[in-house]
C-alpha cells in the first residue's frame, strides 16, 4: 500500500536528504513538495526543490509559500550551515521546471480536500505553510490523515537557542498553530533525530547509487557536516528531515508518547515546545488544554540511519 504525502520543505542539506528518500522509496507517493523560508529564502527553497526531483529523473509539483514568519521578524538564513545556496555552495545547474500557480497553502487545500482522509502532510521546515492552508480551509483538520512534523525538542534541548529547534524557532506563531490544531499529529523532534549520525562511510554508499543527485546530497553533506563536527563534536550530520519520513514508514524504531503540546511564541523562551504528557496532572490545566498530539521521545538511531541507506541505495 502506497502512503501518498506533501513535503513542506526549506532545501537546506538535510532537506535534500529527504527529499531523496520520499523520491526514491517505493511505498511513498511524493504529491508536491511545498517550500518556505528557513535554512534559504524561499525562491532558493523553490530552485532547489525543483532542482532535486529533475535530478531524480522526476517531475513532482512544486508550490511555493511562506517568505518570512507570520509575526516575527525574519532571521537571515544560517549560510554557515548550509551553504547560502543551501546545498553547500556546491554548483548547482539550471533547473527546467516552473513552481505551480499556487501558493503553497492552496496547494495543500487543493490536494487534501481531492483524496480526503489519504494525504499525510510531512513538514520540516518552519511551519507558514500549514499555519496558511489551516487558514484557508480549517476543515483540512479532519481530512488529513497524518501530519508528521520535523521540530521542537522535549527533553533534548534546543539547537538555536538553548530551549529552541530552529524550525519552531523561525515562526513559533506559525508553529503554534499548526501543534494545537487537532489534527492527527506525531511531532519527530531533536529527541529523536540527535539519535541520529549519517557518517561518511553511509554517505559514501548512497552516493555511489543516487547518480547526479548523489553528486549533490555528498557534495553538500560535505560542508554541512563541517557544521556537526564544531557544534557536536561528531563526523557526521543529524539527517533531522529524514527522520520524519522514517517514522512515518518505520514507527517501530522510535518511541512515542501521547500529551499536549504548546509553543512558546514570545520572549527569551521563544520557539520551546512544551510537552504535558497525558492524564499527568501539574499545578493547573494551563498545559494540558491542547488537543492530544503524539511525540517522539527517543529513536534507535543505528536503524534509523540503515535504513535511510538501505532506502537510497
Ligand atoms: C531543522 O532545521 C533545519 O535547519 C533543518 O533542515 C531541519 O529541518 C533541524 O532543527
Ligand atoms: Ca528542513
Amino acid at each position: 500500500m502506497t502512503t501518498p504525502i506533501i513535503f513542506d520543505t526549506d532545501p537546506g542539506v538535510d532537506d535534500a536528504q529527504a527529499i531523496a528518500i520520499a523520491l526514491a522509496h517505493p511505498d511513498i507517493e511524493l504529491l508536491g513538495l511545498t517550500t518556505t523560508f528557513g535554512n534559504v529564502e524561499v525562491a532558493t527553497a523553490t530552485y532547489n526543490a525543483l532542482l532535486l526531483s529533475e535530478l531524480a529523473g522526476q517531475s513532482i509539483p512544486v508550490a511555493q509559500g511562506a517568505a518570512a514568519p507570520m509575526s516575527k521578524p525574519k532571521s537571515p538564513p544560517p549560510a554557515h550551515i548550509h551553504g547560502a545556496n543551501g546545498l553547500g555552495n556546491i554548483d548547482l545547474p539550471p533547473v527546467k521546471g516552473q513552481p505551480q500557480p499556487v501558493s503553497a497553502g492552496q496547494f495543500i487545500v487543493d490536494t487534501v480536500n481531492a483524496r480526503p482522509g489519504e494525504v499525510t502532510l510531512v513538514a520540516v521546515a518552519p511551519l507558514g505553510n500549514l499555519a496558511a492552508a489551516l487558514q484557508i480551509d480549517p476543515s483540512i483538520v479532519d481530512k488529513v490523515k497524518r501530519v508528521v512534523v520535523m521540530g521542537g525538542s522535549i527533553r533534548e534541548g534546543g539547537n538555536v537557542t538553548p530551549v529552541a529547534e530552529a524550525n519552531l524557532f523561525n515562526d513559533p506563531h506559525a508553529g503554534a498553530r499548526v501543534l494545537t490544531a487537532g489534527w492527527p499529529l506525531t511531532m519527530v523532534g531533536l529527541d529523536a533525530t540527535h539519535r541520529c549520525v549519517l557518517d561518511p562511510a553511509a554517505m559514501a554508499r548512497i552516493a555511489e547509487a543516487q547518480g547526479e543527485l548523489g553528486k549533490v546530497l555528498a557534495g553538500s553533506y560535505e560542508f554541512y557536516k563541517a557544521f556537526y563536527q564544531q557544534a557536536l563534536g561528531f563526523d557526521g550530520c543529524c539527517p533531522h528531515d529524514s527522520c520524519a519520513l522514517a517514522w512515518l514508514m518505520k514507527p517501530e524504531l522510535f518511541t512515542t508518547q501521547r500529551g499536549h503540546l504548546n509553543v512558546v511564541t514570545e520572549g527569551h523562551a521563544e520557539g520551546q515546545t512544551i510537552f504535558a504528557p497525558e492524564g499527568r496532572p501539574f499545578i493547573t490545566e494551563r498545559w494540558s488544554t491542547t488537543p492530544l498530539a503524539e511525540v517522539c521521545l527517543d529513536a534507535d538511531g543505528a536503524a534509523v540511519v540503515d535504513w535511510i541507506v538501505e532506502t537510497l541505495s
